[in-house]
């Protein structure tokens, strides 16, 4: 795969929708995460925008197996990616995340971690699932701490919205499971009123849920906690 070329270091709008759900950031590497994207990238990581095409990404040769396969969006610095894969040998983790810093500390975790159930994706996670991700081609996907959007005027960047879970949901099997955190208690809410409201999602539980133990603090959720915030879990299974 090439490693992502300076002008998409800035990750582009979606052409098939304006609305980004990140905040485009352009914020140095610093010598040992450019490392690790030089060294990594070409054999652990791929370009959403540069590497994937119209058709069904390849899994099974990213791979070199064909299993469940679980997809993180919005990976971040990748810490809890890399436990929970760890921890989930016959699973492939598919991470994806906008924010290069992010791909470059995944793939570092990842290589020294000698992972081989986890590849990094640079860009639009919501692009790819468009694109490049079959229907009913997902064991679980994953959202933790989406970007919170708090003005009213932004809810419509939300990760975690009607339309998106249709799309997430179409990409799961039946018995897959979208599980998504958030600290943002109106977030919550509303992330529990869009997952309720698609016919093919059941909740595994009544309402929320507390942090499952597979699923690690994550840095994000940290800092939220940090400010007195409340989290909050969801998982969805697909029933049909
Ligand atoms: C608030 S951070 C949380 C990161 C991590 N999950 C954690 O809990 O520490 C949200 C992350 O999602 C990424 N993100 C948001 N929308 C995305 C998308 N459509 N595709 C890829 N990454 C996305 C952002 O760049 C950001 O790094």
């Amino acid at each position: 795969m090439s490693l992502p070329s300076d002008a998409f270091r800035l990750v582009a709008a979606r052409p098939h929708d304006p609305l980004r759900t990140y905040h485009p950031r352009r914020s140095s590497l610093g010598p040992d995460r450019e490392e690790d994207l030089r060294v990594h990238f070409p054999f652990l990581g791929f370009s959403v925008h540069d590497d994937t095409g119209d058709g069904p990404l390849d899994t099974t040769s990213m791979f070199g197996r064909s299993a469940p396969l679980v997809l993180e969006i919005g990976s971040g610095m990748g810490e809890t990616t890399a436990v929970m894969a760890a921890a989930d040998p016959d699973r492939d983790y598919l991470a994806v995340e906008a924010h290069l810093p992010g791909v470059a500390s995944l793939l570092g975790l990842v290589a020294r971690g000698g992972l081989t159930n986890v590849r990094v994706g640079h860009g639009d996670a919501l692009d790819l699932v468009r694109r490049a991700l079959p229907t009913e081609s997902l064991d679980a996907v994953h959202v933790f701490f989406p970007d919170p959007w708090p003005k009213a005027r932004h809810h419509k960047r939300r990760l975690v919205q009607p339309s998106h879970v249709a799309l997430l949901r179409s990409r799961l099997v039946v018995g897959g499971v979208l599980h998504c955190a958030t600290d943002w208690v109106d977030y919550a809410d509303a992330m529990l009123e869009a997952l309720s409201a698609d016919p093919f999602l059941e909740n595994t539980s009544t309402g929320f849920l507390d942090r499952p133990p597979h699923r690690p603090v994550t840095k994000f959720e940290q800092r939220g906690l940090d400010l007195g915030h409340e989290v909050r879990d969801l998982v969805f299974r697909r029933v049909r």
